[in-house]
């Protein structure tokens, strides 16, 4: 957690307009990133926390506000996709090809650093992540604060990233300068985050683009160890995955298999469980077992589930849940990205299957 203390700053919250921008705002907002502070910002994927991405000092706040570890490096975000060249030695083609395609939009590409690129960002990795995203707040703040941003999602470290303005203020009010309000987040869960260094590439976090969706450009790309096992990787590929991530306070527990395969695992793990207990299902209605069970639903296809999960998950923190138990979405290309939030959310537990 971060350290007791550290929520004394005056935040200025402002709501912004993504369809008709407030340029004043902007404006302001792109002032305080200059000036080495903190600003939270709504992206298409899930909100961020930006500083000046080329200020060593401004970054650090970033680790500071989070309570995250400095070992985890940063993505620095940029207006125009060519500003990538600023931030690299080499681009190679396959990057190259991959942000001709999906930006601007909710891609990350691992690229190698340049020099210009501190130590803070990339954690002193050679390597550095860059992502164009095509929120209008977001690129409008890039421009107007005239550097690269570096921002990771807007949430305490270790918490569900947050995805509307009300969970960024209520993660970080007191902790960071400024928090631009918008609409929730479209997609709901983190950009696809690729090593294109490697050949083939490799996929490090999944996300709504998809590993399909990446090799209709460039051929052959893999997944790193761990996305694919189901299991928790010995060596994480990128560093950020070796966290727990996206947690809420309650235990979450995972079913997956046939249908009739999670109902039985759950009712059987209802009998034994006391507290409040709540079911986070795909597809598959579970009926209540007890009064004073919650169920919640994500959704009818894999963009909704992403769409709802950080949400769902905070809202059963809310709910007073102490056990949430999730009937997993079968496993395929468009709902990898899902699973592999919610294996992390579960700490990679599942329920046992009752035979
Ligand atoms: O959609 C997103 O990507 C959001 C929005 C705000 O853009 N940002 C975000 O940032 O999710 P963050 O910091 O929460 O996640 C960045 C991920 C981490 O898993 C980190 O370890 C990984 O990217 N990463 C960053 N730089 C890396 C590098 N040089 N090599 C490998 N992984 C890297
Ligand atoms: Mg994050």
């Amino acid at each position: 957690m971060p350290p007791a203390g550290a929520a004394d700053k005056k935040t200025e919250i402002l709501e912004i307009d993504a369809r008709n921008l407030q340029t004043d705002l902007v404006e302001r907002a792109g002032q305080v990133i200059r000036d080495g502070g903190t600003c939270a910002f709504p992206t298409e994927t899930v909100y961020g926390l930006g500083a000046d991405g080329l200020n060593p000092d401004a970054v650090r706040k970033i680790f500071e506000a989070k309570g995250r570890p400095g070992d985890n490096p940063l993505i620095l975000h940029i207006a125009y996709p060519e500003q990538i060249a600023l931030l690299t030695t080499e681009l190679t083609e396959n990057a190259r090809a991959m942000a001709e395609a999906f930006w601007p939009g909710p891609l990350t590409l691992v690229v190698r650093r340049s020099g210009i690129v501190p130590d803070t960002v990339s954690a002193g990795l050679e390597t550095v992540a860059v992502r164009c995203p095509s929120h209008p707040v977001a690129h409008a703040l890039i421009l107007q604060a005239d550097t690269p941003i570096a921002a990771p999602s807007a949430n305490l470290s270790g918490s569900p990233s947050p995805t509307s303005g009300e969970h960024v203020v209520r993660d970080l009010d007191g902790r960071v300068d400024m928090i631009l309000v918008s609409d929730d987040s479209q997609i709901g869960v983190e950009s696809t985050v690729v090593d294109t260094t490697k050949v083939p590439p490799v996929i490090l976090r999944p996300g709504r683009i998809t590993k399909e969706d990446l090799e209709a450009v460039v051929g052959e790309v893999r997944l790193s160890e761990g996305i694919t096992s189901g299991a928790e990787p010995e060596h994480p590929a990128s560093p950020g995955m070796k966290y727990t991530h996206y947690s809420p306070r309650a235990e979450v527990y995972l079913t997956d298999g046939t249908d009739e395969e999670t109902e039985r695992a759950i009712r059987k793990a209802c009998e034994d469980a006391d507290g409040t207990i709540a079911i986070l299902t795909t597809g598959p209605v579970t009926e209540k077992l007890r009064d004073d069970m919650i169920v919640l639903s994500l959704g009818d296809d894999p963009e909704q589930y992403e769409h709802n999960l950080f949400s769902e998950l905070r809202r059963l923190d809310d709910l007073g849940a102490d056990r949430i138990f999730v009937r997993m979405p079968a496993a395929g290309d468009r709902t990898l990205a899902v699973r592999d939030r919610l294996m992390h959310a579960a700490g990679y537990r599942f329920l046992p299957k009752d035979e």
